[in-house]
């Protein structure tokens, strides 16, 4: 920071420094479970406290069992009771809604008390921890013991349960990739079960077990994981250097970029025509390097500074100053790029590249979760008491074969309307991780690019957003023209509308779920939408809807008519319908 500083010498750069950079303490999350009186009559959203349908859930209890038996007692008594149920996480980073129990009668099991190492054998390299542990806590259990998790998204605030659940990953083509669930050897599950057994079961799924490929990403909807066991690795570190230029000859270098090195990822600034490369290789942990990656995103952010963020980029809105996110976009882009993203050499200071440091201290973060109450001066850059972040988050795989024609059609579509992108870039642009296939069922099919788009959300759902249009052709063309699969725990409603489809194993996944839970309690609306049970669908047609990504626009209503904002075909993809002014 001390450095940014220094070399700080652009007054709007410095501003923006400030901004980004007025980073104290922070108050911690708000919990997202509410209930009225003690554990009954309770409601839950996500961190963000807002599904993409803008509701809220409703459940008739919430309980926060501590063991592992405890646990079990709940489910049986759910399931004797016919109680619909869900997990649900500590601070509750999914934006669909998966932890919501079917109805108002529903029960809401928390896995916040679930967070506990149960066994560690650093010969084996296997770790064993309750299903609620948050990552920050599981990557520092395996680095005090010499171990590492190699891949893991980079927010560290998601859970082990909520990581499976959704398929989280990391970036990697490497090895067996960058899936958290692969990495995963055993799990312990609580499901339904009858009578005669109690009402509920622990099932422990081993390595060996065909069930575990079901069980490694479900969705929530096989019953609750209570304990996972991963193989880790013995301990590294990472070297990381960002190399920043134009993007002309991204779609040729993604696929090699992703082949030469182990933890690789791309973030795209279409908007203002800019790729950021992460060089990022595992070194010996023997290297010199104390490094510290606290992404400046993630970090607990002054108050002031994100109302000021954030009403700049609703004034721009305002205005239709599509410019003016470009202007805004390179300053945040500078500044964020002088202050290397938060990488730091020694933990306080950021001196040059090659950054070095201990795998558990690099991969990921989250440092917002972690500060002291202080009346919400400073919080996580999301949290939704303040005046601060709201988006939606587009984010999908597609395949390697298939992903540098994406690339050239999306720039195809930027080239049309220049300033359309920015919206992206204002985000901190689209960070592009590499997957490769899995054995899971709900895993990814091949290897690919997962592109994770931030955009602008209006906190009126009737309210269009500047050139919507040009990221809802990409949206369309990413899931119909490039087959690509959604991240579960991300997008709006569109992404999984017939999304079951793309799964070859939603039959060997639908039979395992029919014999751990037969009467459904852990399913509810949603995921029977999204796993198309009886031709249900996620999307929800009204007026307004595709503004939302509720809808695809099939008639002007869907968009904003009074606005001027209609629907019309695509440019680039013709078969794509998208609500454009004018
Ligand atoms: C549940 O809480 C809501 C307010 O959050 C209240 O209106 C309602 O009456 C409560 N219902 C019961 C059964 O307590
Ligand atoms: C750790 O794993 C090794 C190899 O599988 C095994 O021999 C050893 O007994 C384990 N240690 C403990 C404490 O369980």
């Amino acid at each position: 920071m001390a450095d940014v500083k220094s070399r700080c010498t652009h007054a709007d750069l410095c501003f923006a420094a400030l901004l980004f950079l007025a980073a104290v303490q922070g108050s911690p999350p708000e919990d997202p479970i509410k209930c009225a009186s003690g554990e009954t009559n309770c409601t839950i959203t996500n961190s963000y406290a807002t599904f993409p349908d803008r509701s809220a859930c409703r459940a008739a209890r919430a309980v926060f069992p501590a063991s592992e038996e405890a646990l079990l007692a709940v489910v049986a008594d759910a399931a004797r009771t016919m109680t619909k149920m869900k997990a649900a996480t500590r601070y509750s980073h999914s934006i669909t809604k998966l932890s919501c129990p079917g109805g108002d009668h529903g029960l809401i099991i928390s896995t916040k008390n679930l967070n506990s190492v149960v066994r560690i054998n650093t010969t084996s390299l296997l770790l064993t921890v309750e299903s609620g542990m948050v990552l920050r806590d599981l990557l520092k259990a395996a680095g005090d013991a010499g171990l590492a998790l190699p891949h893991s998204p980079y927010w560290s605030g998601v859970t082990v349960g909520g990581m499976l659940g959704t398929g989280a990953h990391g970036s990697s083509l490497w090895g067996v990739g960058s899936a958290v669930h692969d990495y995963v050897v055993g799990v312990r599950i609580v499901t339904p079960a009858s009578a005669a057994e109690g009402y509920a079961v622990v099932r422990s799924i081993e390595a060996d077990h065909a069930d575990l490929e079901a069980v490694k990403v479900s969705l929530g909807v096989l019953g609750i994981i209570s304990q996972v066991t991963f193989r880790l690795q013995p301990l590294f570190k990472r070297s990381i250097e960002y190399e920043k230029r134009g993007d002309g000859d991204l779609a040729d270098a993604v696929v090699k970029f992703g082949k030469q090195y182990e933890f690789a990822d791309i973030t795209w600034y279409p908007g203002t025509g800019k790729a950021l490369y992460r060089k990022d290789s595992r070194v010996s942990s023997n290297d010199n390097g104390n490094g510290i990656f606290d992404f400046i995103g993630f970090r607990s952010t002054a108050t002031v500074g994100l109302a000021i963020d954030r009403s700049t980029e609703a004034g721009l809105e305002e205005f239709g100053n599509a410019a003016g996110k470009c202007a805004a976009a390179r300053v945040v882009n500078s500044v964020l790029f002088l202050a290397a993203y938060g990488l730091t050499n020694d933990g306080s200071l950021f001196t040059g590249y090659p950054v070095v440091g201990l795998q558990q201290r690099m991969q990921a973060s989250s440092s917002c979760l972690i500060s002291p109450e202080d009346s919400l001066i400073t919080s996580c850059p999301w949290d939704s008491r303040i005046k601060g972040k709201f988006f939606h988050q587009t984010t999908f795989s597609i395949a390697l074969s298939k992903v540098r024609a994406f690339i050239l059609e999306v720039q195809k579509l930027r080239d049309i309307y220049p300033d359309s992108l920015c919206s992206t870039d204002i985000n901190n642009g689209i960070l592009m991780r590499y997957v490769k296939a899995s054995t899971a069922f709900l895993g990814k099919d091949k290897d690919g690019v997962d592109f994770d788009i931030t955009y602008y959300r209006s906190h009126d759902p009737l309210k269009p957003r500047l050139y919507e249009d040009v990221l809802e052709e990409i949206e369309q063309m990413a899931l119909l023209k490039y087959g690509a699969l959604p991240h579960w725990g991300k997008n709006r409603n569109i992404a999984f509308d017939g999304v079951i489809g793309k799964y070859s194993k939603i039959g060997e996944f639908m039979r395992v779920k029919s014999y751990y839970d037969p009467f459904g309690l852990f399913s509810s609306e949603w995921t029977d939408q999204v796993l198309g049970v009886e031709g249900k669908k996620t999307s929800l047609v009204k007026k307004g809807c595709a503004l939302e990504g509720l809808c695809v626009c099939s008639e002007d209503s869907h968009c904003a008519p009074e606005m001027g904002y209609l629907c019309r075909p695509g440019k680039v993809f013709k078969d794509a319908r998208v609500c454009r002014n004018g």
